[in-house]
């Protein structure tokens, strides 16, 4: 949903301009319509091209650029189409001030047709383009730069997090409402980001700016003020992603290189958690966080599915449990009381759906709880407890390691909250990396996925604790490949999605063999009738003999962590269709990672 950098910093051996394409280029995942920068070199020189990253490399000053500061941006549009004009930075009249933005200026409007009558002149259709107007008028007035930001910033409606330069100033203005903005420092320079991997290569010391602080970035350092304009004195944190994690690491595409990671983010993920001598899991974070009588999960996409699952494993230690997309979940009023624990799952933490699904079940008493990927995200600072997946930075689009963390972090918090746990379930999830491992050793995904390129629509089907994964595993499918995929609980199947089921339309089968495995059968028989090809996936190749034309084998685990290791086999699946279409893989077509919007 747009991710911005900016960076100011005398190092010899350091370039704005390289600093600031680097950084874009980890924030690509963010939006992809279009990129660009602006630098102080000391007028303000702005470079900005429609397309992906690349098309404005190509434009890009080379050696040595007599600047300190500058800003970037790639895009995510929401107002306007992708294009030069409305690519970031966007300038006030005189090109003296350069602006970058992620949100949304709700009143833009407004403030635009209010700008325009006193003679401003507007280059773009975006919402931004009337903050470096309004920065201009603050300085026609006669504020300085640093409070002419403040200004214009005041007049703001909406979510954002922006940085400006200006003309002569060695130095970046930031500030954040309900969007991610984090400081980088480090010696002789410092830097600003939508997320942390884009400056990581330089530093891994951090400072989370909160909303309504406002920051400069020096040379010489960082300055936070507080809305009113006095000091704040920020803690600095040490983040501990490896610069590595950010990179491909020699896979073509991060998709493939995070579906591999998956059993070193899962271990990272358990670590400390169960504990076998005492047959029990324990979430350090969460000590204090008693009983609920009910969970209310707050998601979307993804995540959503990871709290399908999640709510079930509740439901199943007897407490009343039900997954909400975070979209829908303000405008139904539920009932919740003290004893009520509403669960935001969310890798990124900044996702604006969930985030205010979070806020609504504050304001109505609820106690909440951020299941997240990202520290130091919104998620996590706004809710009454944090439990961390830590899967390490997801820089594809298509959300794969986080789905299998989210999974095993709401089986921890299911047994851990509910205090209830077997020494097989301990066991069972110790052994999940080496199950996943096992599954990348030994997949024919890829075989599979050639077998059915082509195909019409690809339909999958599970019961249970899979059906959740059934609907992942078509959600993956359609957004790496652009074909058409539906996930459906087996049993609906006869209820009416049997009328699209054909010859053309392979069906890819969730087989339990230790749940459902019966019934399960027997929605299987039903595509075969009708002629589909079946791929089951299932850790009991005998049950599906006679039926499945290819099976993608599950290893044998604890049958409610069948789903986890199955999804892994889904991920191969759509990643090696898509390879073989030729898609963009880590960049799907109208997709951002981070959706920051409503
Ligand atoms: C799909 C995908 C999305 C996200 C969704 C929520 O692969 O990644 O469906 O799961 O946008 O994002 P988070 O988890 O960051 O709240």
């Amino acid at each position: 949903m747009c991710g911005i950098i900016g960076y100011a910093g005398g190092q010899a051996d350091r370039n704005v301009v390289e600093v600031l394409s680097s950084g874009l280029s980890k924030l690509e995942y963010r939006g992809y319509d279009s990129a660009g920068i602006a630098i102080a070199d000391p007028s303000v020189s702005v470079y900005k091209r429609e397309g992906e990253l690349e098309a404005l490399e190509e434009h890009l000053p080379e050696g040595t650029v007599d600047a300190l500061a500058g800003i970037g941006h790639t895009r995510w549009s929401t107002h306007g189409p992708p294009s030069d004009e409305n690519a970031h930075p966007h300038t006030d009249c005189e090109g003296r001030v350069a602006v970058v933005h992620n949100g949304i200026v709700e009143n833009y409007r407004e403030l635009r047709d209010e700008l325009e009558a006193a003679g401003h002149v507007f280059e773009s259709e975006t919402d931004t383009e009337v903050i470096p107007h309004l920065i201009e008028a603050a300085l026609e007035q006669g504020a300085d730069p640093r409070f002419a930001f403040r200004r214009a910033i005041e007049r703001l409606e909406g979510s954002y997090a922006v940085a400006a330069v200006f003309h002569g100033r060695e130095e970046v203005y930031a500030t954040r409402d309900q969007s991610p903005l984090v400081l980088g420092v480090d010696d002789g320079c410092a830097l600003l980001a939508s997320d942390v991997p884009a400056f990581l290569e330089y530093t891994d010391e951090v400072v989370y700016l909160e909303d309504g602080q406002f920051a400069t970035i020096r040379p010489s350092g960082i300055e936070v003020r507080d809305e009113r304009g006095a000091l704040v004195d920020v803690s600095v944190e040490t983040v501990d992603w490896d610069p590595e994690d950010a990179g491909k690491s020699g896979y073509d595409h991060y998709m493939l290189k995070e579906i591999y990671e998956q059993p070193r983010s899962i271990r990272e993920c358990l670590r400390g958690r169960p504990r076998p001598l005492e047959e029990a899991v324990s979430i350090e974070e969460l000590d204090g966080l008693s009983r609920p009588t009910e969970v209310q999960f707050v998601a979307c996409g993804t995540s959503y599915h990871a709290s399908l699952y999640g709510a079930r494993l509740f439901r199943e230690r007897g407490v009343r449990a039900t997954a909400f997309l975070a979209s829908e979940y303000d405008v139904e009023r539920l009932p919740v009381d003290d004893g009520t624990l509403v669960v935001g799952v969310t890798q990124s933490g900044e996702t604006a759906d969930t985030l205010r699904a979070l806020r609504t079940a504050n304001g109505v008493g609820a106690r909440t709880l951020a299941v997240t990927n990202v520290v130091g995200s919104s998620a996590a600072r706004e809710a009454d407890h944090t439990m961390y997946i830590r899967a390490g930075p997801e820089i594809g689009v298509a959300a794969t390691k986080t789905f299998s963390s989210q999974q095993v972090a709401l089986a921890m918090l299911s047994s851990a909250l509910t205090d209830e746990c077997s020494r097989r379930f301990v066991e069972a999830l110790r052994e999940l990396p080496d199950g996943i491992q096992s599954i990348l050793d030994g997949s024919n995904a890829r075989a599979v996925a050639e077998e059915y390129v082509g195909a019409d629509a690809y339909f999958f089907i599970g019961r249970g604790y899979e059906a959740p994964v059934a609907l992942e595993g078509a959600l993956k499918m359609k957004e790496i490949t652009y074909e058409h995929a539906e996930g459906f609980a087996a049993g609906e199947l006869k209820h009416g999605p049997l009328a699209l089921v054909s010859e053309a339309t392979p069906v890819i089968a969730l087989v339990n063999g230790r749940a459902n495995t019966d019934r399960m059968l027997g929605n299987v028989t039903e595509v075969e009738t009708r002629g589909a090809p079946i791929v089951a996936v299932t850790d009991d190749p005998g049950a599906v003999a006679g039926h499945a034309d290819h099976v993608l084998s599950v290893p044998e685990t604890h049958w409610r962590f069948y789903p986890i290791l199955a999804n892994v086999q889904l991920q191969l699946l759509a990643y090696w269709v898509a390879n073989r279409l030729g898609r963009s893989i880590d960049r799907p077509r109208n997709l951002a990672k981070s959706v920051t919007v409503e």
